[in-house]
């Protein structure tokens, strides 16, 4: 339990110079820890898995392999700008892997959230397991645990992710790599801008590891999650154009798994999907308000959403706070 302590003598990480401090640090520490061995990274693209694999490309280069799982439920744009970043600009070892036809496959049909994220998580575990497998030479396993996942997982507020999720046959093959666990997310991003991560990677807004999958409700099909995709584009697009990105804490959107009547300009009938916008403000996301959006935002942003994405005429506003209604709606 020790070495899951933050020392009591360690700074908090409010400046650059400070991170800089922290990153010389934690070079030297990942070679003492690692030496010429090798290092395996899940690698989302989200906020701390990419800060270590930053600190580990730093501190052994080659040595490090990061597999990016592309499930077909992330956000537009995020397996490209995880290639483009690591493999690209920071000439990772990076194994990009399209597993887009087989978690929807397993997926097609599912409609109870619960199971839809237990399937989730778990065709992921299969996945990495498949890759870890190939590469028998690695001894290590990097992981973004930072500080408030130790704490939750203490207080038994949240299970985390980690090696004990793997099959029996790896569990016992790794040792852990987890530079970042003692920090705080905003110390984590502080030290991601100056590894020189893209600010739209380091300052990110929370996401779910199920991704769209908790957005695309009931059961997923390919056409609705490409709406819920294009029209998350177009909301983030129309946030960032307003100012807002960065301030307000989360928004995305939500498409339902039911039709209801519209009309074209032209006259013609429709039937087609409602997209819901979400946006709203936590602390902690135990508890949320609605953001009060600029009404002529909205009106920008359904008029956008209604003539862009394909299969939708019609645009909510979703005003719960949180209680009663959960951030997500699944
Ligand atoms: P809810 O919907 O419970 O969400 O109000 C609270 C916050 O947690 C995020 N969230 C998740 N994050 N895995 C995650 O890593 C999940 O399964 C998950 N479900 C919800 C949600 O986006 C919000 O920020």
């Amino acid at each position: 339990m020790a070495d899951n302590r933050r020392p009591e003598t360690m700074e908090r990480i409010t400046t650059p110079a400070l991170a800089e401090a922290f990153i010389a640090e934690q070079i030297e520490a990942l070679r003492a820890q690692v030496g010429d061995g090798k290092v395996l990274l899940a690698l989302s693209g989200g906020v701390d898995s990419s800060v270590v694999a930053a600190l580990l490309i730093k501190a052994i280069g080659q040595n490090l392999t990061c597999v990016h799982v592309n499930h077909g439920l992330l956000r537009k744009g995020e397996p490209e700008q995880v290639i483009r970043v690591f493999q690209e600009e920071m000439n990772a070892n990076l194994i990009y892997i399209d597993a887009v036809d087989r978690f929807l496959d397993k997926l097609a049909g599912v409609s109870d959230p619960e199971t839809k994220r237990k399937i989730i998580g778990s065709e992921f575990i299969d996945v990495f397991a498949e890759e870890a497998r190939k590469l028998e030479d690695v001894r290590f396993l990097g992981q973004g645990t930072i500080y408030p996942d130790i704490l939750e997982s203490e207080a038994g507020v949240k299970a985390h992710h980690n090696v004990g999720g793997l099959p029996e046959d790896l569990k016992d093959r790794f040792e852990l790599v987890e530079p970042v666990k003692f920090l705080y997310k905003d110390e984590v991003r502080m030290v991601g801008k100056a590894l020189g991560l893209p600010a739209s990677m380091v300052d990110r807004q929370p996401f779910p590891g199920p991704g769209l999958g908790v957005r695309c409700t009931g059961a997923i099909t390919r056409d609705r999650l490409e709406a819920v995709r294009e029209s998350d584009a177009i909301v983030r697009e129309e946030f960032a154009a307003a100012g807002l990105a960065g301030k307000v804490w989360q928004y995305f959107t939500i498409v339902p798994d039911y039709k209801s009547t519209g009309i074209t300009a032209g006259g013609e009938r429709t039937f087609d999907w409602p997209v819901v916008i979400r946006a709203v403000n936590s602390v902690d996301a135990t508890a949320a308000t609605a953001e009060p959006l600029d009404w002529a935002l909205i009106n920008k942003i359904t008029d956008r959403i209604t003539h862009e994405v394909k299969g939708v005429n019609r645009v909510l506003y979703d005003v719960t706070p949180k209680p009663t209604g959960t951030i997500e709606w699944e």
